[in-house]
């Protein structure tokens, strides 16, 4: 349903959401809370809880469509510790007390308005690009609302590592765990994934995750099985 299968039923790497959640794991044992900002139609929720089914989630979503699938969804498999809530994580101080989580996670919008063709589907754009929420939006909305204790995960492309470095430290935040993502072991790594703390401690290097490795198979497989236990 969440991007491991397409509407025709064949399987595809929808890869961001499964590589966020597998660094997760990596980092860390237990938490109570989290919410996931921008989590169009709730995959990252959906693999969390299944991973960690004692956790109380919340997503925030702008787009219609994708809340209504998200919630679907979740109807469908009776489950009740996930809330889908429509908004604006611009908004998120309007919605939730400050420091409410111990987990913030997000897969923003890559593109800035200027970076490329738009395209015509509005879905795909906000998606896509920074229309309604830029980086610095996410990670503001993201120090507003994770415990001073609490860690917040994100994915974005490595080509922009140095602008992802910039907008932590302006947000006061230090980058405690990354994993780089790669295709192949001759290519540029092209996502990276992130740990960030309100406290400074050791940036801890994971193993670089490469799409044609034994590790990735087993993981996506790993993934791929929860998603199929999902339906
Ligand atoms: C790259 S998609 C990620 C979707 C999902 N979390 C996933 O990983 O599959 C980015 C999401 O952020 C949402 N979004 C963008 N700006 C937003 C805003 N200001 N408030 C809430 N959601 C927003 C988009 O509608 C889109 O669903």
């Amino acid at each position: 349903m969440f991007g491991l299968k397409n509407e025709n039923n064949q399987i595809f790497t929808y890869a961001e959401p499964f590589i966020l959640v597998n660094f997760i794991l990596n980092n860390i044992k237990f938490f109570k809370t989290c919410i996931d900002l921008g989590t169009g139609s709730g995959s990252i929720l959906f693999l969390l809880n299944k991973l960690f089914s004692n956790a109380r989630y919340f997503g925030l979503e702008l787009v219609d469509d994708f809340l209504d699938s998200a919630i679907n969804y979740k109807d469908d498999l009776a489950i009740r510790n996930i809330d889908f809530i429509k908004g604006d994580i611009l908004e998120s101080s309007n919605l939730f007390k400050e420091s409410s989580f111990d987990l913030v996670t997000f897969n923003p919008p890559y593109y800035g308005m200027k970076e490329g063709r738009l395209p015509q589907d509005k879905k795909r754009l906000l998606q896509r690009f920074e229309v309604k929420a830029t980086l610095n939006d996410f990670l503001k909305a993201s120090n507003y609302l994770v415990k001073p204790s609490g860690r917040v995960f994100f994915i974005y492309p490595s080509e922009k590592i140095n602008k992802v470095r910039k907008l932590v430290e302006l947000n006061s935040f230090y980058i405690t765990s990354i994993q780089r993502f790669y295709h192949n072991r001759i290519s540029k790594s092209t996502l990276t994934v992130f740990q960030l703390e309100k406290s400074e401690r050791e940036t801890n290097y994971l193993e670089d995750l490469i799409r044609n490795s034994k590790t990735y198979k087993q993981l996506y497989q790993l993934f791929f099985r929860l998603n199929q236990e999902m339906k």
